[in-house]
């Protein structure tokens, strides 16, 4: 038993190294392939840094005018290996292992403006080896192991900013001789200068631009009266971290007391009291900014800052203040910005306020005053009293017991403030009544985010914000609902976010509580899991211009099949620029749902279920440059529905979706991929993968073969030669049908023309005195002469029985006669033919007679009624099948139809009696 355990926990073992093994391989395989593996050019500037280079490359362009080389193992930078690029301006070889400056460095480089050498190992800095350095104006030296010998320094009459911190350097004196005319900027913290001597910055005396001194971190124990006099012009001091105390610090002030001192920084100097001599020195200076954060401040004494009357700026942030009295800050008649972010804290032992009334009344031109994160138990009606310049109020982030419920008492002693800006962000507040910001008449921005607000808003909670133009309210645990008056107070709303913040049933209303709101311009509606909206909810917000709207639920209202149809409601908003509906479930897009949004430059719809989009939805947003439609179900990307909302796009995000990788469905979209310039795509080759067919499963649709589709043309060719040619005689059917006659009827005037109107040969009429003998029954003797005689003339002529037989010949015998006389035997058919005794068993039996003894083709048939071939044969013996077809013809019952009867007629007389062959 124990074995079996043992092995298997061998086993495990050995699969745990392997995983190990695997995964760090893996690891370095991924952060090997990041790695870039040679300099980076572009613009002028050669980019070698983290390159394990042991000396400068030679094949760099000639003109660079930049060179990083940090982070690489070089231990000296020869003047020759830099000699290729003359021009070069900057040159950062910081983080290497070099020792040495060569001589001649700056002279190879006599443009050289910024030498960047930090966290190297120069030791031993002597005047030659800077010497021809004239042009430099920034030198960093920082974090080497500098030992000055001479004035190294002194040949260098531009630098502005010198940087010697971190080098162990015992004394500020970097020279004896007055020197470095134009520095700016001395950086000597991080030293071991424990005092600063009376001539320690003599050689400095003549630098008259000298504004900005760095001593942070160095241990200053003495200071001699009189240190600070050659640089009297000083303006900032930064002094951070020095570990002084209280005392020192004092003298400090003392010692600053002639100088231009503007800017005095004491951070993280455990400076945790504070006292009403501490800054007696800076009385005679204009100082304007002073930073005491990060202090451990605890304690200060009234009247510690009454010396810094023109003090604009006081940070205090980061402290342990347990007590704020009306002393505190007198005397701070200048102070505009007062910060207290983190600064003041409960005391454990005492239940006192924190805060003391009127502890503000000294700050009458304080503008900004920042309370953020601030342990603060209480308000009362004079706790901001005096602030009579303060325009912009932070007290996010805390926890005041009073504001949990504000009402119009709570925050009165601020009614004197021009107050603008309040931030309330973050302060547990959890009802707000009527009437409560109503002394803020000029207030712009109001800040009430993640706040615990849980009320239905009527307007009131707003009266008297008629100046408000942004109304923050997002992250308010979805426990705020809204009424059709929530807004009346605030006709000049220009931003309302309220994500994360509104019941999901509180925006159907009706009218909509946004009415009143025509300025506003940003609508922040996101993560309330709403539903339902009406269609009218922006009606009126003609100004509105960014509308979030993502993670509701208002797919249904989207559907067609929606009861009463799909809700089109952004109709109201036709100045959009910005409209986020993503993670709403939406499964389709109405027709008409983005109609008009020609401004529209970003639209998200990601993490949607879209997937069949109809056509032309996108077509009006012409503006659209950011496209969003990331995780959804699209399968096809068709021009029908894209090529409008992608043809000016900077941006287009679409990964993650189940592309359909056919020629029909995704052809169209790789080519514009291929071909797009000016759209950027991100991470087209990793996230955008088809999912059908199977045999590109899973692959990039970068990989699609857009080739593939082009074996496609030859069929596409045939399918569309085959369709022509099936809807061609679909149409020609149709013409013939309708309007055959028509056609045949030019068809013959056609071939009359170019032929003549006979095919007989015209000695075949010569021996015949009348074209055509006609037959026709009693009745239809009007009929003849109405219709058929008018169409004699001289090349045709009629035989008619009744007007042509000879007076006296026998009746019979002039049929016979006149019939041999005609060279076509013309029978006009009606029912009445066929039942006159005469014309059926003389005339036809005649005519039928000599048509075989004459061997004639002769006879032709004109029908004006339709008569049954069955009855033809048995009355005439003729059948329609024995006549050629032109010799048939049909009376028109339409009129215009006649004169193609005549012609027909015509061209009939005028066929060759011979038979055919
Ligand atoms: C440097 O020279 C290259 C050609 O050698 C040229 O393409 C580039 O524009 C030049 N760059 C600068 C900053 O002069
Ligand atoms: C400093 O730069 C200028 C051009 O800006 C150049 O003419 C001059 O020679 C340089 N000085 C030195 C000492 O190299
Ligand atoms: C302070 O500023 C005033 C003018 O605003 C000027 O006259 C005075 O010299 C300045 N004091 C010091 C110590 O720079
Ligand atoms: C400083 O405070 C002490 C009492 O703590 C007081 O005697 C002294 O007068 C104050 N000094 C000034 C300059 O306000
Ligand atoms: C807060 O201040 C008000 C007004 O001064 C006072 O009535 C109330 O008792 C105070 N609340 C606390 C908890 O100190
Ligand atoms: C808030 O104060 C109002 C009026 O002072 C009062 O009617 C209401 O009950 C209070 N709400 C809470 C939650 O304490
Ligand atoms: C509000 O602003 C107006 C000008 O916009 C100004 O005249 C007025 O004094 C301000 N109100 C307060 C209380 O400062």
């Amino acid at each position: 038993m124990s074995q079996v355990f043992e092995a298997m926990c061998v086993h495990r073992s050995l699969l745990l190294t392997w995983v190990i093994i695997i995964c760090s391989f893996m690891t370095r395989h991924c952060v090997a392939s990041q790695k870039k593996t040679s300099c980076q050019v572009q613009d002028g500037r050669a980019d070698c840094s983290h390159l394990s280079l042991r000396a400068v490359p030679p094949d760099l362009p000639r003109n660079i005018t930049s060179l990083d080389m940090s982070h690489n193992r070089l231990i000296g930078i020869a003047a020759l290996s830099l000699k290729p690029y003359p021009r070069l301006i900057h040159l950062d070889v910081s983080f290497n292992s070099i020792t040495k400056l060569e001589d001649s460095l700056c002279q190879t480089l006599p443009f050289l403006q910024t030498l960047n050498m930090q966290h190297n190992e120069v030791h031993f800095l002597k005047k030659e080896d800077l010497n021809h350095c004239t042009n430099l104006t920034l030198l960093n030296l920082a974090s080497n192991r500098l030992k000055l010998h001479g004035e190294p320094f002194s040949v260098l009459q531009n630098l502005k900013f010198l940087d010697v911190s971190a080098n162990k350097l015992p004394s500020p004196r970097l020279g004896s001789q007055p020197q470095l005319p134009s520095l700016v900027t001395l950086n000597l913290a991080f030293n071991e200068i424990t005092a600063l001597k009376k001539d320690d910055f003599s050689f400095l005396n003549r630098s008259s631009f000298l504004q900005v001194l760095n001593l942070s971190s160095v241990s200053l124990k003495t200071l001699d009266p009189g240190c600070f006099k050659p640089i009297s012009g000083l303006r900032t001091l930064i002094m951070d971290m020095s570990n002084m105390g209280t005392l020192a610090i004092s003298k400090l002030c003392s010692e600053l007391a002639g100088t231009s001192i503007d800017a005095l920084s004491l951070r993280k100097m455990k400076l945790v009291t504070v006292t009403n001599t501490t800054f007696t020195g800076l009385h005679k200076t204009n100082l304007t900014f002073l930073d005491l954060s990060y202090n451990g401040l605890g304690k200060i004494e009234g009247g510690s800052f009454q010396w810094l009357s023109r003090l604009q700026t006081l940070v205090l942030a980061h402290n342990n203040i347990k007590h704020l009295t009306k002393e505190t800050f007198e005397g701070l008649k200048g102070l505009k910005k007062l910060q207290l972010t983190r600064a003041l804290v409960k005391s454990h032992t005492s239940s006192t306020q924190i805060i003391n009334d009127f502890s503000f009344q000294p700050l009458s031109s304080l503008e900004s005053l920042i309370l953020q994160n601030t342990a603060v138990r209480n308000l009362t009606e004079h706790t901001f009293t005096g602030l009579t310049s303060l325009k912009e109020l932070d007290m996010s982030w805390s926890s005041y017991t009073v504001l949990r419920n504000i009402t119009s008492k709570t925050l009165v002693s601020l009614a004197e403030s021009p107050l603008i800006k309040l931030n309330l962000a973050g302060t547990a507040i959890s009802q707000i009544n009527p009437g409560s910001f109503s002394v803020f008449k000029n207030l712009t921005t109001l800040l009430l985010d993640n706040n615990h607000i849980k009320q239905t808003l009527t307007g009131r909670e707003f009266e008297g914000l008629g100046q408000v133009q942004e109304i923050h309210m997002a992250n308010n645990q979805q426990t705020v609902n809204l009424s059709s008056t929530s807004f009346v107070y605030v006709p000049n709303l220009r931003v309302l976010t309220l994500g994360k913040s509104l019941r999901s049933t509180a925006l159907n209303l009706d009218p909509s509580p946004f009415r009143p709101l025509s300025k506003l311009t940003v609508l922040d509606l996101s993560n309330n899991n709403i539903a339902n909206i009406r269609e009218n909810m922006l009606e009126g917000l003609v100004n509105l211009k960014v509308l979030k709207l993502q993670h509701n639920n208002l797919a249904r209202l989207w559907k067609s099949a929606n009861l009463g149809g799909p809700v089109l409601f952004l109709k109201g908003a036709q100045s959009l620029t910005t409209l986020e509906l993503d993670s709403n479930g939406l499964d389709e897009i109405p027709i008409d749902a983005l109609r008009g949004l020609s401004n529209l430059s970003e639209l998200s719809l990601g993490e949607n279920l879209l997937n069949n989009l109809k056509d032309s939805i996108f077509d009006d947003l012409t503006s659209l440059q950011i496209f969003r439609l990331q995780k959804n179900l699209i399968t096809t990307v068709r021009p029908e529905v894209f090529k409008t909302p992608l043809s000016n796009l900077s941006l287009l995000v679409m990964d993650k979706n189940p592309f359909d990788c056919t020629c029909e469905s995704i052809l169209w979209f790789v080519t514009w991929l291929n071909n797009t310039k000016m759209t950027s795509v991100p991470a087209l080759r990793d996230q955008y993968r088809c999912n059908t067919p199977l045999a590109y499963f899973n692959r990039s649709i970068a990989d699609f073969d857009t080739l593939s589709c082009k074996d496609m043309t030859p069929f596409q060719a045939l399918y569309i030669l085959s369709s022509t040619v099936v809807i061609m005689l679909m149409v020609t059917a149709l013409l013939v049908r309708f309007h055959g006659w028509r056609i045949e009827f030019y068809w013959t005037i056609l071939i009359n023309r170019t032929l003549g109107f006979s095919d007989a040969k015209v000695e075949e009429g010569r021996e015949f005195e009348y074209d055509a003998y006609v037959i026709h029954a009693e009745q239809d003797a009007r009929w003849v002469e109405r219709r058929l005689e008018p169409l004699e003339n001289d090349n045709c002529k009629f035989c008619l029985q009744d007007r042509d037989s000879v007076i006296g010949t026998p009746y019979l015998q002039s049929i016979v006669d006149n019939m041999r006389k005609s060279r076509k035997i013309l029978f006009v058919v009606t029912e009445s033919l066929l039942n006159d005794p005469c014309c059926r068993r003389f005339k036809a039996h005649h005519a039928y007679h000599q048509v075989i003894e004459a061997n004639r083709d002769s006879v032709v048939l004109i029908f004006l009624d339709d008569v049954h071939d069955y009855k033809l044969s048995s009355a005439l013996l003729l059948r329609r099948g024995m006549l050629r077809p032109c010799c048939i013809l049909d009376w028109p019952v339409q009129r215009e139809r006649v004169p193609a009867f005549h012609q027909k007629l015509l061209i009939a007389l005028g066929m060759t009696n011979r038979l055919q062959e």
